[in-house]
């Protein structure tokens, strides 16, 4: 299946735990000095499938990203729809937003320190998080934390949730962004360059823990990567932008194949020969190299 610009796909993908986006357009500003980031986006992000998002920088990757999240900056003037579950997020309250924000629709950065309190002990960060979004004991609190950094394979959990940030090495720490994302057991998650600070050992191992959650999980993920190899090795669609549009979506083997879109065409004969012979094999590595 490859979706090319102007079709819609909303109508017949499956979006139950996960989102469809359909015509977002977001600009800031009015007048001349307006500036259109996002044209009239269409994209399904389904439970249990990783959807990449490629394309050049600027062309509205993680402005995608933070719509979803309801992260905008201030100033944002966001048209068209975000559907979660059946909800509208356009045009919720901050108050109604709250309850998806940070609970059924998480992200994590590039920077994992980003999505971490510098001063604050892990689990503190873990905790209060939890507690805020779901009223918990600090004892249940504590256990979900537990149990979330075995998820992600941080070695000694008990000791980790005592330490802080600036303790733990990059990939230690993505790890532990995402366990902190996944306290409150989000449907969606969005990833936006999450390897891309990591050394290539590490990045592997975050690449197959991102699997592992989508598989196990059933998250509709959303990988944010300039890197095409990385990409077809892990995603199960991919979705190309360019200049605020997506000019292609697809299966990511037809994407790689066979695009069709002459943008694509030129990212992959872009990569050197290497890569493209590495394409769509699985990401190598072990998923605990960090
Ligand atoms: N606060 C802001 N106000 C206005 N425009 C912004 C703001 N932040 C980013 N932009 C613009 O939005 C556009 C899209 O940016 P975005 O960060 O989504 O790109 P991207 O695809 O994620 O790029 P990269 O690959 O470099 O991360 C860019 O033209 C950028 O200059
Ligand atoms: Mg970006």
């Amino acid at each position: 299946m490859t979706i090319t610009k102007g079709t819609t796909v909303t109508e017949t993908a499956p979006t139950t735990g996960g989102v469809a986006i359909s015509g977002l357009t977001l600009g800031f500003g009015r007048g001349e000095a307006r500036k259109e980031i996002l044209r009239g986006i269409d994209l399904v992000i389904p439970a249990g499938e990783i959807t990449g998002l490629a394309g050049e920088s600027g062309s509205g990757k993680t402005m995608t990203g933070l719509a979803v999240c309801g992260l905008l900056p201030a100033g944002a003037d966001l048209g068209g729809s975000i559907r979660f579950d059946g909800t509208e997020l356009i045009g919720l309250s901050q108050r109604r937003m709250n309850r998806y924000r940070g609970a059924k629709i998480a992200m994590i950065f590039q920077d994992p320190t980003a999505s971490l309190h510098p001063m604050l002990t892990i689990e503190a960060q873990l905790i209060d998080h939890y507690r805020y979004h779901r009223g918990a004991s600090k004892r249940a609190a504590r256990t979900r934390a537990l149990e979330m950094l075995g998820l992600v394979a941080v070695p000694d959990p008990r000791a980790a949730l005592r330490k802080y940030p600036h303790q733990f090495s990059g990939g230690q720490l993505q790890r532990i962004a995402i366990a902190s994302a996944l306290m409150c057991e989000p449907s969606v998650l969005i990833a936006d360059e999450p390897t891309t600070a990591l050394d290539v050992t590490v990045q592997a191992g975050i690449l197959r823990l991102l699997r592992r959650l989508c598989d196990e999980l059933g998250i509709a993920i959303v990988l944010v990567t300039h890197d095409l190899g990385v990409m077809s090795a892990l995603a199960d669609t991919i979705a190309v932008m360019r200049m605020g549009e997506i000019v292609e979506h697809g299966d990511r083997h037809q994407v790689i194949t066979a695009p069709q879109h002459p943008y694509t065409k030129s990212l992959i004969d872009a990569l050197p020969e290497t890569d493209t012979g590495s394409l769509l094999h699985d990401a190598s590595g072990s998923e605990t190299a960090a």
